[in-house]
């Protein structure tokens, strides 16, 4: 626990504790039961190792490899965002909006983990969803969630740069809405991948839902994230341009391509993006924009039904 502190690790008994449990093998309950209990030789040294993991400032959840959201266990590794508690407020958002709605079908776009794919269709045995995300190692660890959590009948997952699909190409050039300025573009090798602008799966029409927590943080704020999200988390997952909307932009244009009439896009947002996302939300497209606050009373949500013309 000193080591943590010392290296200015936040919270560190409870980090001592997590790390602990996870290389006993153990929950918090036998922790307590057996304070006499020694370590092994081999106990010892690989709870050194991870202690020494952390206070690098690697995420606990990065080391044990899990994380929980909506009540279910996800395992994570450093290609996906950690899932964030707050990220619930969407799933909940969500569920309220389908209340009634015989057969949801939905898309969760930038899926990362799986969590929100993964907890809409845990709890809507009838919907129809799809999870796509621009990181196949996402995409990877998305589909062995929905595996582990039984759900892979009900989910699938597809490689799309949001909504348009990815195909294999030979020195295709994406615009890179991660970059740490306006308007670059990266070259990506023939190996990698590029997307067919302007077409989105067959799948994606008449879509009840378009659901995401997309990236939104701009670069030109990347002094305020925090350095654990700064060194380990994803940068695709976290920001997304200079302004933080290069993906939430096309997401709004694609999902009402893509929506029925009458359906919702539902999106986390960042603490300061209320009145920027409200305004690409045109009025005469989207009708009973809500914004949903967190517990700290923080805008974390944005609705918007497309209208029925
Ligand atoms: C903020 S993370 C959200 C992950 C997960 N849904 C969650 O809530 O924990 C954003 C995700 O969007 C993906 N992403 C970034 N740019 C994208 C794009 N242009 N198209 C599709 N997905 C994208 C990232 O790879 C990342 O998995």
């Amino acid at each position: 626990m000193e080591r943590l502190d010392a290296a200015d690790v936040g919270s560190p008994r409870m980090n001592a504790e997590v790390l602990l449990m996870f290389v006993l093998g153990a929950d918090r309950a036998y922790l307590y039961a057996h304070p006499e209990r020694e370590l092994t030789p081999e106990e010892a040294a690989r709870y050194e190792e991870v202690l020494a993991q952390r206070a690098t400032g690697m995420p606990s959840q990065y080391i044990t490899g899990h994380q929980e959201f909506w009540g279910l266990d996800f395992v994570v590794s450093p290609a996906v965002l950690i899932p964030r508690p707050e990220t619930e407020h969407l799933v909940e958002a969500v569920l309220e909006l389908a209340r009634g709605v015989q057969r949801p079908k939905l898309v969760d776009v930038g899926t990362g983990s799986g969590c929100v794919a993964l907890a809409l269709a845990h709890e809507l045995p009838n919907a129809e969803v799809y999870a796509v995300d621009l990181s196949a190692e996402a995409l990877e660890m998305a589909r062995a969630n929905a595996a582990r959590l039984q759900l892979d009948k009900r989910v699938r997952f597809l490689q799309c740069d949001v909504l348009e699909p990815v195909f294999a190409e030979p020195f295709a050039v994406i615009p890179d809405r991660h970059a740490a300025t306006p308007n670059s573009h990266d070259v990506i090798p023939s190996e990698d991948l590029r997307s067919s602008r302007g077409t989105c799966f067959s799948e994606f029409r008449d879509l009840d839902f378009v659901v995401s927590n997309p990236p939104y943080v701009a670069f030109s704020e990347a002094d305020k994230v925090q350095k654990s999200v700064q060194e380990f988390e994803p940068t695709m997952a976290v920001f997304a341009g200079w302004h933080g909307t290069d993906v939430i932009a096309p997401l709004v244009e694609q999902a009402h391509r893509t929506l029925k009439p009458g359906g919702w896009l539902a999106l986390e947002i960042g603490y300061s993006m209320r009145d920027e996302v409200v305004n690409l939300l045109s009025p005469t497209m989207w009708d009973d924009i809500r914004v949903v606050p967190d517990l700290q009373g923080i805008p974390r949500v944005v609705a918007a039904k497309k209208k029925s013309n």
